[in-house]
């Protein structure tokens, strides 16, 4: 049950960064100024709307009635929305909806996605030219705060990662923010189960909102996206909640287990972050297990509308002894009760599911990712070491050498083949579970052949290209090397805008 790894370089790995201030960690007013530059700097530019409440798309209507709503309603259709706004590519556009899902209460509540529409659709089985084939897009750590609606970004937050990838070539994007992104709702950040109810009602609400977007659908998520395809599946395979059209999951670097119960514990913000969810939905006491000033640091973050660097730069300093007066909060029932109830893997999958994993992925480590495969897999007819007559396919791809984000790069044919395959009704290529590798000059099966050689070490392995955002708003995907400071660190980073 390894898990915390992934929170704790997120925001140097996904995100940029900039030399923070050094602050005391019980100075507020040094650590809500080196927050406001950082979030100033890097992050305000890539939100179409700050503060989100600005955007009237995002409020509720003052007719929702939760006891009269049924899940995957519609509430609000925006059919075009202003790209000029966005950072889409040419010829794509966006559609944006207002829907209805349900809480961990089961009550229904408003829930808002964006579907990123291609110029044309993939065309499957001789369709008809305007059916559009439909990806459920489930996005990593945003951040925990309304402000932080992926619907709301310029890029959709993924760019050429993922979305941009797949309507480029012929697939409508559901993106689903999930409840308490974009809607005035608590956010349950990383409660895997709660956000595959917002994207599969994000689903349902499209079809019924957009008849050309097809009844077949793929689910597909990376990082806290990945739990979420995961849960999905395993929603899928619940017959009274399961859509009709499923056609399987991937879940690309998913850490199925979102917490480790051990201590003491690190000093990410995005575990600080789920302290949050979890007193939220299990009453943990964040009085007792913050020291003041870092709990009052994170509530500036959610009064600014922070949401990923804004948190990184208020705790990114400070050991975990600065931030907490209890270190062995994970420990505390809460904390296993959500551990418990919000975990993934051990259960039936509705659709086969596909696991892409970078080998070297520093965000979310592996063991994970293995964990929840073995444990999927011990399930009866999913055996570990391959069950050909098995109903149900999970197949573990590891990508040799490759990091949390580059990761979706260098398995960007595997994954779009897969989704193809699936349209096109084909059986994946094993039943039952297995293990293949991914690399560079070889696609090999390790059960028979662990052979890998070092080819890696011949291929790029970081994200070196810049994305360079400058007013009027341009995205620049080059191949333009970063300076060799910042090659060095390895870490994905974006260049902060000049003059910006
Ligand atoms: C950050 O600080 C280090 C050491 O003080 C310095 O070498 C580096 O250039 C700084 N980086 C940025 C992006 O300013
Ligand atoms: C931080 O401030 C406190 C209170 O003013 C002080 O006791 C402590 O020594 C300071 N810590 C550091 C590392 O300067
Ligand atoms: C906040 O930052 C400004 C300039 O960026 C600086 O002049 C001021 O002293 C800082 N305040 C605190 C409390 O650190
Ligand atoms: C709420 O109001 C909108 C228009 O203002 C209307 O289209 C919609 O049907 C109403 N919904 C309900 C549930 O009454
Ligand atoms: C679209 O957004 C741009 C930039 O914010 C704005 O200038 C323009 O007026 C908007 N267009 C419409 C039709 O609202
Ligand atoms: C949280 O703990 C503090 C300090 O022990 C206590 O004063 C407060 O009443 C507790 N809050 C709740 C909601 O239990
Ligand atoms: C810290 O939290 C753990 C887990 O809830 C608890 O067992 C322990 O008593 C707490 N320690 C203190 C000093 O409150
Ligand atoms: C990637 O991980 C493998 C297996 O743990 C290790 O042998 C290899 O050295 C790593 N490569 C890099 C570039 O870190
Ligand atoms: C998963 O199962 C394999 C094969 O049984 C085993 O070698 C590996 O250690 C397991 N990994 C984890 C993380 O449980
Ligand atoms: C898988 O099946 C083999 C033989 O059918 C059996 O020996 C093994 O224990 C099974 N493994 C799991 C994890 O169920
Ligand atoms: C293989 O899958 C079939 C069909 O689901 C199942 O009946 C059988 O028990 C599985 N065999 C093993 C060894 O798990
Ligand atoms: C395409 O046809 C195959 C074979 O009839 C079928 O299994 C598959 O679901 C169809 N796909 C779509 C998108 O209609």
């Amino acid at each position: 049950m390894q898990s915390l790894l992934f929170l704790a370089s997120l925001a140097a790995a996904a995100y940029a960064q900039i030399n923070l201030t050094s602050c005391n960690a019980t100075d507020l007013a040094c650590i809500v100024n080196r927050t406001l530059a950082d979030q100033a700097l890097l992050e305000t530019p890539n939100y179409v709307t700050v503060p989100i409440e600005d955007d009237p798309f995002y409020s509720t209507p003052s007719n929702f009635s939760a006891q009269d709503a049924q899940p995957g309603q519609i509430l609000k259709i925006e059919a075009h929305s202003n790209i000029s706004s966005y950072a889409i590519p040419p010829g794509q556009s966006l559609s944006r909806i207002m829907y209805t899902s349900v809480d961990e209460k089961g009550s229904v509540v408003p829930a808002t996605a964006a579907i990123l529409w291609p110029f044309t659709p993939k065309p499957f089985n001789n369709s008809s030219p305007n059916t559009y084939p439909l990806v459920a897009w489930a996005h990593g750590t945003s951040g925990v705060f309304r402000q932080c609606a992926v619907s709301n970004m310029r890029n959709l937050q993924y760019d050429f990662r993922s979305v941009f990838t797949l309507a480029s070539v012929g697939y409508a994007v559901v993106i689903a923010d999930y409840v308490g992104l974009g809607t005035d709702q608590p956010f349950s950040y990383l409660a895997y189960k709660l956000h595959a109810n917002d994207v599969v009602y994000a689903v349902q609400a499209s079809q019924s909102a957009f008849p050309q977007l097809s009844a077949e659908w793929v689910s597909f998520g990376h990082s806290e996206g990945g739990g979420v395809a995961w849960a999905i599946g395993e929603r899928q395979a619940v017959a009274e909640i399961a859509l009709p059209g499923f056609l399987g999951t991937i879940a690309a670097a998913p850490p199925p287990f979102p917490i480790a119960n051990t201590a003491p514990v690190g000093h990410s913000v995005f575990v600080a972050f789920l302290s949050f969810t979890i007193a939220h939905l299990y009453g943990l006491n964040l009085t007792e297990i913050f020291n003041p000033v870092p709990l009052q640091a994170l509530q500036r973050v959610r009064d600014i509308s922070g949401c990923n660097d804004a948190g990184y730069a208020a705790l990114a300093t400070f050991s975990a002894d600065d931030i907490y007066a209890n270190t062995s909060w994970p420990l505390s029932q809460p904390a296993r009760d959500f551990a418990k109830d919000y975990s993934v893997s051990g259960r039936p999958l509705g659709g086969p599911m596909l696991i892409i994993q970078g080998e070297n992925d520093t965000v979310v480590g592996t063991a994970g990712a293995q964990a929840g495969f073995n444990a999927t897999c011990s399930l009866a007819g999913l055996n570990g070491s391959g069950n050909e007559t098995a109903a149900l396919s999970v197949e573990y791809v590891s990508v040799r050498g490759q990091d949390h984000n580059p990761s979706l790069y260098a398995s960007q044919r595997l994954w779009l083949q897969w989704i193809e395959d699936r349209f096109n009704g084909l059986p994946t290529a094993r039943s039952g579970c297995w293990r293949t590798e991914l690399g560079p000059g070889s696609n090999t099966n390790v059960d028979s052949d662990s052979q890998g050689g070092n080819a890696a070490a011949q291929v790029q392995l970081p994200e070196r290209f810049v994305v360079q955002y400058s007013r009027p708003w341009v995205t620049i995907f080059s191949s333009t090397f970063l300076p060799l400071r910042l090659q060095a660190e390895n870490s994905g980073f974006v260049d902060p805008p000049s003059g910006a």
